[in-house]
C-alpha cells in the first residue's frame, strides 16, 4: 500500500508542489488544507485528481487534517508558522515536509528554540522530518556531491555560497511575495502578532533565510560551521521593506570543522547578482567547482599536480537520475499520453523540485532518514541566525549552537 499524504497551504508554492505529490507512484491519497477554500478547490478541481482525492479528504483546518488518518504532511504554509506545524505534526504521529525555511521570524532566539522543539520531536517521535531546501537538489549541488563522494575536492580548502534577491527582481518582486502572504486570514493574523516584535525592538536580517546559500556547501562537505563572523549593510533610503530590518544585505565568514572556510552572502538590496541568483563555489586541493566548471589537477600525493583538466557537464551530466517511473509519473503531469521517462525535464528552482518530493515520499516508504532531516535543517539555520547575531555586534565571532546530529539508524 502507498502513502497518503495531506498537502497544507495551497498558495504558490504548495500549488506548485501538489501535482508532484499526487502523481508519485508511492502516493495513494493526497489531501487538501487552506484556511481559503478556493485555492484547495483550484487544485481539487484540476484533471484527473479525482484519482487520488475524495472531496472528504478537504480540510480548512489544521488541526482536523492531524487527526486524519494521513501518514504525512506537507506544508506549505506562510513562513512564520512552519515549525510550530511541523513539531505538533511530528507530534501527532505524521510524518513532515517542510518548505523552507525551517522557521522565520525577526527574533533570532525563537528560531533557535524551534529549532531545538524540532530536533527534540523528530527524536522522541521517531517520525521523519524533511526540509525542502531548493538548493540542495540543484544539479551542481548534485554533482558536487558526487565528486566529494569520490574525493575528487581532495582536502577541502574555502567555499562560497551566495544567495542574492534584489527586492525589486523583475521575475520575483519581494514586496508582491510579501503583499500576498499578509493577505488571508493566516496573512492578516500576522500583521497583528508583528507589532510584538516591533514594540520589542527586535531587527530582522535576510541571514534568517540562509538555507539556499549555505546549504550547497555544507552538504558538499557534510560538515558544521563551527564560528561565524558576520557584517551588515543598512538600507540607507528608508525603504519601507527594509523598516524592521537591521540589515537589508549581510556578508559572513565562517570557520568549518573541517578546516576550510565559508563565505556567505545573503543579498536583498542591490544592483544584480555576479553569476547566478543562487550559487556556490567550492575550491579543494586537488578539484574545485565553479560556475557550472569542474576543474582537477589530478594530485593524488604531494608534488603529484598534473596539468589542470577542465570540464563542463551539461545539466543533465550533472543530475542524479531518477527512478525511471518516477520520471515517467512526473512526466505525465504535463504529457498524459507519454509513455518515454528519457523524456522528462526536471523543472523548479533549478530542478529540485521532483528530487525533493522522490526523496521524501521515498524516504517515507522506506522509513530512513530523509536527506535533509531535521538536525541538517537546523544547522543550516541555525548559521544564518548565528551570522545575523554576528551582524549586529559588529562582527563580533561567535559559536554556532550545535544541534546534534540524528540517532543511528
Ligand atoms: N525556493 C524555495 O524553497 C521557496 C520558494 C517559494 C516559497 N517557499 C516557501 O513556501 C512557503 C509558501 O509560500 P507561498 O508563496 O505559497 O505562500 P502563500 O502565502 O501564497 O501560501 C500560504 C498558504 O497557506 C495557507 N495557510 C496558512 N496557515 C494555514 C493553516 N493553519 N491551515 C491551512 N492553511 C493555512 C494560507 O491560507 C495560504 O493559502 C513559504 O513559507 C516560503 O518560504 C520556498
Amino acid at each position: 500500500m502507498g502513502i497518503s499524504l495531506g498537502i497544507v497551504g495551497l498558495g504558490s508554492f504548495g500549488k506548485a508542489f501538489a501535482a508532484l505529490f499526487r502523481s508519485h507512484p508511492l502516493v495513494d491519497r493526497i489531501a487538501l488544507c487552506d484556511l481559503e477554500p478556493d485555492r484547495a478547490k483550484e487544485v481539487a478541481t484540476r484533471p484527473g485528481w479525482d484519482r487520488k482525492f475524495r472531496t472528504q479528504d478537504y480540510y480548512r483546518d489544521y488541526e482536523d487534517l492531524l487527526k486524519s488518518d494521513v501518514d504525512a504532511v506537507a506544508i506549505f504554509t506562510q513562513p512564520w508558522l512552519h515549525a510550530p506545524q511541523a513539531v505538533h505534526a511530528l507530534e501527532t504521529g505524521k510524518h513532515v515536509y517542510s518548505a523552507v525555511p525551517v522557521l522565520w521570524t525577526p527574533d533570532g532566539d525563537e528560531i533557535l528554540e524551534w529549532c531545538g522543539r524540532l530536533t527534540d520531536a523528530s527524536r522522541q517521535t521517531g517520525m521523519l522530518y524533511m526540509l525542502g531546501e531548493t538548493t540542495f537538489y540543484r544539479a551542481e549541488t548534485m554533482f558536487c556531491r558526487r565528486k566529494a563522494q569520490e574525493r575528487a575536492f581532495g582536502e577541502f580548502v574555502y567555499a562560497e555560497g551566495e544567495y542574492i534577491h534584489d527586492l525589486d527582481d523583475t521575475g520575483c518582486s519581494l514586496r508582491d511575495v510579501q503583499k500576498s502572504r499578509t493577505t488571508g486570514q493566516a496573512g492578516l493574523r500576522w500583521l497583528e502578532m508583528k507589532e510584538t516584535y516591533r514594540r520589542n525592538g527586535i531587527l530582522d536580517g535576510p541571514m534568517h533565510y540562509p538555507t539556499h546559500s549555505v546549504s550547497g556547501p555544507i552538504s558538499v562537505m557534510r560538515t558544521r560551521a563551527e564560528t561565524v563572523t558576520a557584517h551588515g549593510y543598512r538600507n540607507r533610503n528608508n525603504d519601507p521593506y527594509f523598516a524592521d530590518h537591521a540589515f537589508s544585505n549581510e556578508t559572513a565568514f565562517f570557520r568549518l570543522r573541517n578546516g576550510a572556510s565559508l563565505r556567505v552572502l545573503e543579498f536583498r538590496e542591490v544592483a544584480g547578482s555576479f553569476h547566478s541568483s543562487e550559487t556556490f563555489r567550492i575550491a579543494g586541493t586537488r578539484g574545485m567547482y565553479a560556475e557550472g566548471e569542474w576543474k582537477d589537477n589530478q594530485r593524488t600525493e604531494p608534488f603529484s599536480a598534473r596539468t589542470v583538466e577542465i570540464s563542463r557537464p551539461t545539466v543533465e551530466e550533472m543530475r542524479d537520475p531518477l527512478p525511471p517511473e518516477v520520471a515517467l509519473a512526473f512526466h505525465r503531469i504535463k504529457h498524459p499520453d507519454t509513455t518515454e521517462p528519457a523524456d522528462f525535464t526536471s523543472e523548479g528552482h533549478g530542478g529540485s523540485h521532483p528530487y525533493l518530493v522522490h526523496e521524501f515520499i521515498d524516504a517515507v516508504s522506506n522509513n530512513r532518514l530523509p536527506a535533509i532531516h531535521a538536525w541538517e535543517a537546523a544547522h543550516y539555520t541555525a548559521m544564518g541566525v548565528t551570522a545575523h547575531k554576528s551582524a549586529l555586534r559588529h562582527g563580533e565571532s561567535l559559536s554556532i549552537p550545535d544541534f546534534g546530529e540524528p540517532p543511528a539508524e
